[in-house]
């Protein structure tokens, strides 16, 4: 019968992704691993020069770092896939005042590549996980910084609007000047460990989780997210999510 055969797919795509997904981490862990491993291991056996020992300890660091990193996205991610949206900890959220607080935190990695950061920030408030949205919003202007080009630039709104249907959309979005995502990627960079550059270079460091994050943190909002791009000029990622309802208080409503 058609409904248990497409039960049966969903399963066995399920389950398929759940394997690429654990054959991902575990090879984006290895990286970092032989590096730290090697690196110490010479140390240990007094093989590295005594002024180099500062510069190998730097590079132990930042696999490191590199690692936790990986390791606390693919954990949001794993809590995305299991939390039922609206449980515990929803909070009414001002999206100004968390891409406010993200421009701040990525002020120094902005300069640092030569990139402007400009906000254009109305407050608006959403129903929800503080931490993930400002994530979500940290990951999409983390990229406009990394994939953008010199002396470019990075806006970030917020705003509220009303959709064709009437509702009032809470909209962040993000825009750069950088190379563009060319027609047939736009959908696949939302994919878990996607990235357009085959291999994770020094110079740019992503693992490809930012993205997905994005998607799924926006899906968990009950909204979405779209990608807009023109090639050479640059690309542009819109985030809408419900407006919290400004009756969301303890007297409940009758709608
Ligand atoms: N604003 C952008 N302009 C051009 N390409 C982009 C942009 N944002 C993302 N991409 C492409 O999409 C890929 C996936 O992005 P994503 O943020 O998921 O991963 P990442 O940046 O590689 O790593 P990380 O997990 O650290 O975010 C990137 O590797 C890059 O190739
Ligand atoms: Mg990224």
């Amino acid at each position: 019968m058609s409904a248990s055969r497409t039960r049966n797919e969903e399963l066995a795509r399920a389950e398929k992704m759940r394997r690429d997904f654990t054959a991902n981490v575990s090879h984006e862990m290895k990286t970092p691993l032989q590096v730290i491993s090697g690196y110490a291991e010479l140390m240990a056996n007094g093989l590295v020069p005594p002024e180099d020992v500062p510069r190998f300890a730097k590079l132990i660091y930042d696999e490191s770092q590199a690692m936790r990193a990986l390791i606390d996205d693919v954990l949001v991610l794993s809590r995305l896939d299991e939390v039922a949206p609206d449980a515990e900890d929803a909070a009414d959220v001002d999206l100004s005042a968390a891409a406010e607080h993200v421009a701040q935190r990525l002020a120094k990695p902005a300069r640092d590549a030569g990139v402007r950061l400009r906000v254009q920030l109305e407050p608006v408030l959403v129903r929800g996980n503080e931490t993930l949205l400002e994530q979500m919003i940290y990951n999409l202007v983390e990229n406009g910084i990394r994939y953008n080009r010199e002396d470019g630039l990075v806006i970030v709104e917020t705003s509220e609007e009303r959709a064709a249907d009437n509702a009032q959309v809470a909209i962040v979005r993000v825009s750069d000047t950088g190379a563009g995502i060319p027609p047939d990627k736009r959908d696949k960079v939302f994919e878990r460990f996607y990235r357009l550059e085959k291999s994770r270079s020094k110079e740019t460091g992503g693992t490809g989780l930012g993205l997905a994050i994005v998607k799924h943190a926006a899906l968990y909002h009950g909204g979405d997210v779209t990608v807009e791009s023109q090639e050479d000029k640059g690309t542009c990622f819109t985030v809408r999510l419900p407006v919290a309802s400004s009756s969301s208080g303890s007297c409940g409503s009758s709608g």
